[in-house]
């Protein structure tokens, strides 16, 4: 398993200071997690295209730009010159995500794909060696501020199970619900990237949260 990276998720920081909000935690995060939803594929909306670019400039950290969009192909391009790192995608909006790895690739991107709680891990098994990062959602996506979803601990050993035994490169993200004990378990279970939200913002400190965080896991 790789060394756990703990990605906070801007979704629960305050967005009239995104810029320092991003600076509290740079120092001490190994990614920045950005929820982007359509209202369509969830009930909700955030942020776009222009948020990823501005804060671009406030930060070296890898963007995990996590779409919970009806059609997130229509945007790689966009999101790519933007300053996105890795996009992550949900096997429910795209059932086939063979041309869409393909095309995050081709313009640099990395790639991954997500499964909401109630779906299985074999769902989206047959795509796993096209990505980066396999992401295990533990509450319903949408809002941030969730309870973690026990359940899930069994698609998360499934997808290790199968990463290990196929000699996959993929990391394993868990997101949603992410305190210290809930990434306790979630590590136990085969997770290397811990998003988490709620947490690292709800917090002054933010670089005392990723700390608990890390020493819960390490
Ligand atoms: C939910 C988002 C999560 C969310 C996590 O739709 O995908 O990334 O921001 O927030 P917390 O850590 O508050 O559950
Ligand atoms: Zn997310």
């Amino acid at each position: 398993m790789e060394p756990p990276k703990i990605a906070p998720s801007i979704l629960a920081a305050d967005f009239a200071y995104l810029a320092a909000e991003v600076a509290s935690v740079n120092e001490h995060a190994d990614m920045l997690h950005v929820d982007i939803m359509d209202g369509h594929f969830v009930p909700n909306l955030s942020v776009g295209l222009e948020a990823i670019a501005a804060l671009r400039r406030h930060s070296q950290l890898p963007f995990d730009c996590h779409l919970m969009t009806t059609n997130p192909t229509a945007y790689l391009e966009e999101m790519a010159a933007a300053g996105a790192s890795i996009v992550t995608m949900h096997i429910e909006a795209v059932p086939d995500p063979t041309g869409a790895a393909a095309a995050a690739r081709s313009l640099g991107l990395g790639f991954g794909l997500v499964i909401n709680p109630g779906t299985p891990f074999v769902a989206m098994s047959p795509f796993v060696e096209l990505c980066d990062l396999v992401v295990v959602m533990s509450v319903e996506p949408g809002h941030g501020g969730q309870a973690f979803r026990e359940p899930v601990l069994k698609e998360l050993e499934a997808a290790r199970n199968f990463i290990d035994s196929e000699g996959l490169g993929a990391d394993i993200e868990i997101d949603g619900g992410i305190t210290p004990e809930t990434a306790s378990l979630a590590r136990a279970a085969g997770a290397d990237v811990f998003v988490a939200g709620s947490f690292v913002f709800g917090e002054k400190d933010r670089g005392a949260a990723i700390a608990k965080l890390r020493n819960a896991i390490t």
